[in-house]
C-alpha cells in the first residue's frame, strides 16, 4: 500500500481534529471557572518566579477574508485608545494580585493587529506592563507585525520599548491568491518591514505562511517560500488554512470550490517543508521551522519544546497570563478565558473586576493527558519514564492507553518499553493520534482539517 493510500484509509483526508494548543481544548471550557478562580490562581504564583504575559489587541484596519482570528475593523483611533486604557486598568488589577518579585519570561502582543497602536500608546502600554511585571534576565518581548500597518515611528516605539522578536504575517506572496483571500501585501512591503526591523536591532524574525489557500498550487507555494527564504526568517509557522465560515463569517468571501482538496493540501505542505529543510531549517513539531541556532530549534533538540496558544514555544514559565478581550490564561491549576467581546470585557474591567467568563480547572487525568498530547505534538513521542515519575501512573495503565493508538493506527505508531513514538511516515497523522488520548467529547472540538 502506498503511503498516501494508507493515510487515506486511516481517514487523514476526511478528519477534522483540534490543533491541540491546549488540553482540554477551548470548546470544552465552561462557566464554572470565573474571576475568583483567576484571582486565586494568580495569587498562587510563587513569589520571585517568572511568568509570561499575552496582551490581545482585537482591532485591525483591514479585515482579511481568510482570517479566523477574533478581531474587529476600525478606521478611527478612538476605540483603540479607549481599549489601551482598559488594558492598563487590567494590568493594575493584575498588579494588585501578583505575588512579590515576579518577573517576565515572555511578553507577547498579539491580535488582531497590535501594530495599529499609535507610537504614544505603544510606549504608554509598555511602561505600564514593565511597572507591573519587569522583564526578567534574557526575557523575550515579541509583537505580531502586519507589514501593511507599520511605519518608522511605530517601529521606533516598539524597539525602544524592548521588543526583541517580531512575528510578520505573510500568508502567501502570490498576487492572485492575495486577491482571493482579501489581503494585498506586496513582497516589497514585507521586505521593507523585515529590513526596518533588522535595522533597529531586532535579532529574531518569525513569519507566518499558509498552505491550503484558494488557488494555491505547488509551484505557487514554492515561489512564496523561496521569496520568504530570501528574507532569512529565524522561524516560520506553516499553518494549514482553516476554512470555517460558520465561525469566521468573512470567509464566505472565499468559495469552497476554490480550495485545494485535502490530498493536495498535504502535497502543498510537503512542498513547502522540503524547501525549508533543504535551506537548513530544522522541522519543529507539526508545522514550524527554525534555524538550528534559533531558541525553538535548540529547545526541540534538548527536549524542552512546549505547546501553547501561540503554537510552539521554548518558554517553560508555569503561568501564562492573557489580558484583553478573549485572551486565555494557563496556570498549573487550569485555564481561564476572558469575556470574548470587547464590550463585555471593557465593562468588567471598568467595574474593577477581571472579565473571566469561562475556563477549566484541571481534574482527574487532565494533566497526564495534556502532557501526553503535548509530548506527541512537540516530540512525536511519549516518554513512559517521564509520565511515571511526574504522574505516578503505572506502566500497565500506560500500555493500555498506547494499545488504543496502536489498534487504530497500526504501524503508524511504535510502542515499546520506552513509550510510544510516531515514525516519520505517521507524522501527518499526529493530531489524529493525539486525539486517542483526548478524553473529551470531540464532536464539540474538531474544527480544523487534520491536514
Ligand atoms: C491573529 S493573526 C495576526 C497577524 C497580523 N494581524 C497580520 O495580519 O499580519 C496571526 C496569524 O494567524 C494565522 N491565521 C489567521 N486566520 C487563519 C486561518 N483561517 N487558518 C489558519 N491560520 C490563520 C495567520 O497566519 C496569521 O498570520
Ligand atoms: S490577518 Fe491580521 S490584519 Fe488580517 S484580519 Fe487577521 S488579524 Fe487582522
Amino acid at each position: 500500500m502506498t503511503a498516501e493510500s494508507q493515510l487515506t484509509r486511516l481517514g487523514l483526508f476526511d478528519a477534522r481534529v483540534p490543533r491541540y494548543t491546549s488540553y482540554p481544548t477551548a470548546p470544552h471550557f465552561n462557566s464554572c471557572t470565573g474571576p475568583e478562580d483567576f484571582r486565586n490562581w494568580i495569587g498562587l504564583i510563587p513569589e520571585g518566579s517568572r511568568i509570561s504575559l499575552y496582551l490581545h489587541v482585537p482591532f485591525c484596519r483591514r479585515l482579511c477574508w481568510f482570517c479566523a482570528c477574533r478581531t474587529q475593523g476600525t478606521t478611527s483611533d478612538e476605540p483603540v485608545r479607549a481599549y489601551v486604557e482598559v488594558l492598563k486598568a487590567e494590568l493594575r488589577l493584575l498588579q494588585a494580585e501578583l505575588p512579590a518579585g515576579v518577573t517576565l519570561s515572555r511578553l507577547h502582543w498579539g491580535g488582531g493587529t497590535p501594530t495599529l497602536l499609535a507610537p504614544d500608546l505603544m510606549r504608554d502600554l509598555a511602561r505600564t506592563v514593565f511597572d507591573v511585571v519587569p522583564m526578567g534576565e534574557g526575557a523575550e518581548f515579541s509583537v505580531e507585525i502586519d507589514p501593511n500597518e507599520i511605519d518608522d515611528a511605530r517601529l521606533d516605539a516598539l524597539a525602544e520599548a524592548g521588543m526583541n522578536r517580531a512575528s510578520i504575517g505573510v500568508q502567501d506572496f502570490d498576487p492572485d491568491i492575495q486577491k482571493s483571500i482579501g489581503r494585498d501585501q506586496s513582497f516589497e512591503v514585507t521586505k521593507l518591514a523585515a529590513d526596518k526591523l533588522r535595522a533597529r536591532g531586532i535579532r529574531s524574525l518569525n513569519a507566518d505562511i499558509l498552505f491550503g489557500l484558494p488557488h494555491q498550487t505547488r509551484a505557487r507555494i514554492a515561489d512564496s517560500v523561496q521569496k520568504l527564504l530570501s528574507l532569512g526568517p529565524d522561524r516560520v509557522a506553516l499553518y494549514g488554512y482553516a476554512h470555517v465560515p460558520w465561525m469566521a463569517r468573512r470567509q464566505v468571501m472565499i468559495p469552497s470550490d476554490s480550495l485545494p482538496r485535502p490530498e493536495e493540501r498535504l502535497k502543498l505542505f510537503e512542498t513547502a517543508r522540503d524547501l525549508f529543510v533543504a535551506d537548513g531549517y530544522d522541522e519543529i513539531g507539526i508545522d514550524h521551522f527554525a534555524l538550528p541556532t534559533d531558541g525553538l530549534a535548540v529547545a526541540a533538540r534538548e527536549g524542552r519544546l512546549r505547546r501553547n496558544f501561540q503554537g510552539y514555544t521554548d518558554d517553560l514559565a508555569p503561568a501564562l497570563i492573557g489580558l484583553g478581550a478573549s485572551s486565555i490564561s494557563r496556570f498549573p491549576q487550569g485555564y481561564a478565558q476572558n469575556a470574548p467581546s470587547t464590550s463585555a470585557h471593557t465593562k468588567a474591567i471598568r467595574e474593577g473586576r477581571f472579565s473571566t467568563a469561562k475556563g477549566h480547572g484541571f481534574a482527574g487525568q487532565d494533566k497526564l493527558r495534556a502532557r501526553m498530547i503535548e509530548a506527541l505534538m512537540c516530540d512525536f513521542r511519549i516518554d513512559s519514564t517521564e509520565l511515571r515519575s511526574s504522574f505516578g501512573i503505572s506502566d500497565a495503565e500506560l500500555q493500555e492507553m498506547y494499545a488504543l493508538a496502536a489498534r487504530e493506527f497500526g504501524d503508524m505508531v511504535t510502542v515499546d518499553a520506552a513509550g510510544l513514538a510516531v515514525p516519520e511516515k505517521g507524522r501527518p497523522l499526529t493530531r489524529m493520534i493525539a486525539r486517542v488520548f483526548d478524553a473529551y467529547d470531540l464532536s464539540k472540538a474538531g474544527h480544523s482539517p487534520a491536514v
